[in-house]
């Protein structure tokens, strides 16, 4: 048995809840190795080890914020900590704490380090034990820190309004403008249309990534959901199926609330509507769009909704949309007669354009990647950016940087 393995037999394992990313900043082989394996004992603790005289590997766009920086202070330490400061890296900035490793009997060590912003000054022999307050705390504090994303939930009024078919080609507008910060969720248990819509074919549902919901990071969520070209991220409950049960004792509201610390923008298409056993999870969404069609079913059941939304899960009239989809000015039922019924409710259109729709959905090509440039299009990119106003664009590392 080599000595590493030895030591994880040992090592307790310490209630770290997310990943922590350490950049070991080191001068000597020695230190390296031991924090290494202090690292490894446990599977959240990912070290990025960089040598003192090659810190501008930092600086690559491959380059991940750490959560913590750890220092070993031998020969030009001070040094390395100012330059440190002083490199431009491609995320906005560091929040991490920095701690310095070294030898604890030395007063003047400990002294400069807290001058150059040293949260700490641990001894470089320190283990995973001598450790563990300040990984377990680093870690509650970035759960705790960790901005949410916004969740537009896609409500049908009646079978059939188009509710997949809008909240997709929204999702696809919002990625468009912040690639890989979109997920759609297709919670439809029954025909999850979405994925042949867009011509893909997952590998994992919903309920894989709620198994594994404790142990996530951006790195296992990356490996279960579909990734496309466009930019958006997918996932559905109904995966090379056509019925999948859901699990009735899922916590929705943790699942909703932890795909939110990894994406800025969920869209969720509830177009089967919504589960008795995941009202309650709505009440927490950004926005929530009622799709309907010029019929009196459509209007009246959305009436109806937008009452039990406001009066039984506390969601506001500014935080309800209603989106007329296939709408059609010649229709005996007008805009401002849907209004009406809703005085307090946004109103939107999408108009009816029934060859461009059913040809891209037939083609898993959806209209606003197929079709950029026409009526349909131009609506889904006003409504999208109803949701979220466009100077919201995410800056892409590079652009950051020059800013
Ligand atoms: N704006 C539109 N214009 C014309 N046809 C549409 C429009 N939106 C959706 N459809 C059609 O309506 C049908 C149902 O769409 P879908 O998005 O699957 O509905 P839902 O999710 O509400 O069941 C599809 O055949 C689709 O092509
Ligand atoms: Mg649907």
């Amino acid at each position: 048995m080599n000595l590493q393995t030895q030591y994880q037999d040992t090592s307790p394992l310490l209630s770290i809840k997310t990943t922590l990313i350490i950049w070991v900043i080191y001068q000597t082989e020695d230190f390296k190795s031991h924090i290494q394996m202090q690292l490894e004992t446990q599977n959240k603790l990912k070290g990025v080890f960089v040598h003192a005289a090659d810190l501008t590997s930092l600086t690559q766009k491959e380059s991940i914020a750490p959560d913590l920086i750890f220092v070993e202070a031998k020969d030009n330490w001070m040094q390395t900590i100012d330059d440190l400061q002083s490199l431009s890296y491609p995320f906005k900035e560091i929040s991490a704490a920095l701690i310095v490793f070294g030898d604890e009997s030395d007063p003047m060590a400990l002294k400069s380090a807290l001058k150059l912003g040293a949260s700490d000054f641990l001894s470089q022999n320190s283990n995973i034990e001598q450790l563990s307050d300040l990984l377990v705390h680093t870690a509650q504090e970035k759960l705790s820190n960790s901005v949410q994303g916004e969740s537009f939930a896609f409500i049908n009024t009646k079978g059939g309004t188009g509710t997949t078919t809008v909240a997709m080609n929204t999702a696809l507008v919002l990625a468009e403008y912040h690639p890989g910060k979109v997920l759609f969720l297709d919670m439809d248990n029954q025909f999850g249309v979405a994925a042949s819509y867009m011509d893909i074919y997952p590998k994992y549902n919903i309920q894989d990534v709620y198994d594994e919901l404790d142990g996530l990071d951006e790195s296992s969520l990356s490996a279960l959901v579909t990734q496309l070209e466009s930019g958006l991220h997918f996932l559905s409950l109904c995966q090379n199926s056509v019925f999948n049960d859901i699990d009735r004792n899922m916590n929705v509201e943790q699942f909703f609330s932890v795909l939110r610390r990894y994406y800025d923008y969920i869209v969720v298409d509830f177009s089967r509507g919504v589960e008795p056993f995941m009202a309650e999870a709505i009440s927490h969404f950004t926005k929530v769009i009622l799709v309907v069609q010029q019929n009196i079913t459509s209007i009246r059941n959305a009436s109806l909704i937008a009452k039990a939304l406001s009066f039984d899960y506390g969601v506001s009239s500014e935080q309800q949309t209603l989106l007329v989809n296939r709408f059609e000015k010649r229709q005996q039922i007008g805009l401002q007669d849907i209004q009406h019924t809703l005085p307090n409710v946004e109103c939107h259109c999408i108009p009816n354009d029934f060859k461009n729709i059913s040809e891209s959905n037939n083609l898993g090509n959806p209209v606003v990647l197929s079709k950029p440039s026409s009526a349909l299009s131009k609506a889904f990119h006003v409504f999208a950016a109803s949701l979220v106003p466009i100077e919201h664009k995410s800056q892409s590392w590079f652009e950051r940087l020059l800013s």
